[in-house]
């Protein structure tokens, strides 16, 4: 090979994230020995995506925001899919897979859509000082998202527990002047504006909520989707685990003594006239 083609070889491969030497591991340029018990997972996490560490008070909102979303359990699609596809006979990384890859637009995935809603609004500074009209225009460009707004409404909560939480250490956040929290406002007054708009309350979920905090710390919405990715990975593996520690084979959705319903043709024969 001559050396145009080793070059072209090289570039095929170029990053910025990772060198690895003989006996060298580099992270951004810092040496991996150096990192290792110095820093955070989640200084990590952003270091690798970011391309420097954080401060502090960066890495400290983003974990918080993103411990919200690990985990709701096993009626979550993203947990009892992984928790069934372990009883199937693959192994954990199959499983997590599994999970992590049913956290679309509307389980999960939906934070990077109400980052895109949240992002736009800011961005062509909508007016938000008329929370009917604000309600309006949030309804409309939702029609996108088959006209739920994202970020918003949730099955099992009236108050999802997580985002007041969330909301609150970003708002202690703004007042540090850590953040600007310019995104936080928006979806609290997106949330004040669907009820006027709807007639009735339509809380904000914990999507809406880490995905504001996402948007503050620089984040784009498809990183917001891939953010939820490892938090919720956290859940299904400690749930695909405790189930595998059960003898359990091939679980359902349901227990075996369940039936569904059949709407299809009553039984009949090749032979009978169609
Ligand atoms: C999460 C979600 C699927 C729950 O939906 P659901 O349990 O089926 O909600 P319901 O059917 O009980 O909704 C009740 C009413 O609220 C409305 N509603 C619920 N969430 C809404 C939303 N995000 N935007 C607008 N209207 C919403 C429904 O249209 C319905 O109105 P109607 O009674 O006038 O027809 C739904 O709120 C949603 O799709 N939200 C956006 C996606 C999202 O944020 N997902 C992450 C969830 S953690």
């Amino acid at each position: 090979m001559d050396h145009t083609q080793n070059a072209e070889v090289a570039d095929w491969w170029r990053t910025s994230i990772c060198e690895v030497k003989p006996n060298s591991i580099r992270m951004r340029g810092y040496a991996i020995e150096e990192l290792i018990g110095r820093i955070g997972f989640i200084d990590m996490l952003w270091l690798l995506v970011r391309g420097d560490l954080p401060t502090a008070e960066q890495a400290r909102l983003l974990e918080a925001a993103m411990l919200g979303g690990v985990d709701h359990g096993p009626h979550a699609p993203s947990i009892a899919i992984a928790r069934m596809a372990i009883t199937c006979g693959v192994s954990m990384n199959t499983a997590v897979a599994e999970g992590v890859g049913v956290l679309g637009d509307i389980h999960g995935g939906a934070i990077e859509q109400s980052m895109e809603l949240l992002r736009g609004l800011v961005d062509d500074a909508v007016a938000t000082d008329d929370p009917a009209a604000l309600g309006r225009e949030v309804l409309e460009r939702s029609k996108v998202y088959g006209g739920f707004v994202p970020g918003y409404g949730h099955r099992f909560h009236q108050r999802d527990p997580r985002s007041p939480r969330v909301l609150e250490l970003a708002e202690e956040a703004v007042r540090r002047g850590d953040i600007d929290g310019k995104y936080v406002r928006m979806a609290q007054q997106v949330e004040a504006a669907i009820a006027a708009a709807k007639g009735k309350p339509i809380p904000m979920n914990v999507d809406a909520a880490a995905g504001a905090v996402y948007l503050e710390l620089g984040f784009d919405p498809p990183m917001g989707r891939a953010l939820l990715v490892l938090s919720r990975s956290l859940g299904i593996v400690a749930h695909a685990w405790e189930q595998s520690t059960r003898k359990e084979r091939i679980k359902g959705p349901v227990p075996k003594s369940s039936r569904y319903t059949y709407e299809g043709p009553a039984p009949r024969t090749l032979s009978e006239p169609t």
